[in-house]
């Protein structure tokens, strides 16, 4: 097994085996990380036990039925955990997501669960975020006034619409813009900026919602993160 994916699976299933209980509504999020929580749920209803799940993205719907991972709507019932994984992971746990697109709906699922567990590689952790583009989820008929209003913030800053020839539609029926902000030093601050601009759905800062972070090596170990650890 390559050792990145060690680490991911290894923080997968030690997220479901730590915090995933019988008889309850999780999470699951969206990703290669989170395919391995996916997988060990499967193997726990395999085994008799009885997990529902809410999918934070239409792939994610597809290998819950692939696992046989009876899924809910939205609060159909409590959650009582989600695992999802991150794109960069800051010390205080802000974190950047929407590397696969499905950012608007792992951040409903986040603000729903009472638990909110992040599963990641080494890789993940950085001193600030903002080295890998943060995705912004639009209506695409508002993207020219988009532009205009995240340029106002940072002129220079990089725009980048989402698929080179075709744009990267979401499972909302929107467009992801890749922006290049920089290092962002408040993310709460700029996740709010974001969303007061007419025409962004939400941005893949996800600040204040971490409540454990998970981090899988390529020993095939895995730690609990300690909070600006
Ligand atoms: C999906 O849109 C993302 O938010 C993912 O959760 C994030 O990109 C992490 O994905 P990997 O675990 O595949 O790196």
């Amino acid at each position: 097994m390559g050792s990145e994916i060690a680490g991911k699976r290894a923080a997968g299933y030690t997220a479901v085996d730590r915090f995933v209980q019988n008889n309850t509504c999780i999470g699951l999020g969206t990703g290669t990380t989170a395919f391995y929580a996916i997988e060990r749920v499967g193997q726990r209803i395999a085994a008799g036990e009885r997990i529902v799940a809410v999918a934070t993205s239409i792939e994610t719907e597809r290998l819950c039925e692939q696992q046989h991972i009876p899924v809910v709507a939205l609060l159909e019932r409590e959650i009582a955990v989600a695992i999802d994984g991150a794109d960069q992971i800051a010390p205080d746990w802000a974190l950047t997501k929407g590397g696969g697109g499905a950012l608007f709906r792992e951040k409903a699922v986040a603000l729903c669960a009472k638990r909110f567990v992040i599963v990641a590689t080494p890789s993940k952790l950085v001193p600030a975020l903002g080295a890998f583009p943060l995705p912004v989820e639009i209506v695409p008929y508002a993207m020219p006034y988009v532009v205009r209003e995240i340029r106002s913030l940072q002129p220079d800053i990089e725009i980048v619409r989402r698929g080179r020839d075709a744009p990267f539609v979401t499972d909302n029926g929107n467009w992801i813009l890749d922006c290049h902000f920089g290092e962002i030093d408040r993310p709460a601050a700029l996740d709010s900026v974001l969303k007061s601009v007419h025409g962004v759905v939400a941005s893949g800062i996800f600040a204040g919602l971490a409540n454990d972070v998970v981090i899988g090596r390529e020993d095939e170990t895995a730690i609990m993160l300690p909070q600006n650890g």
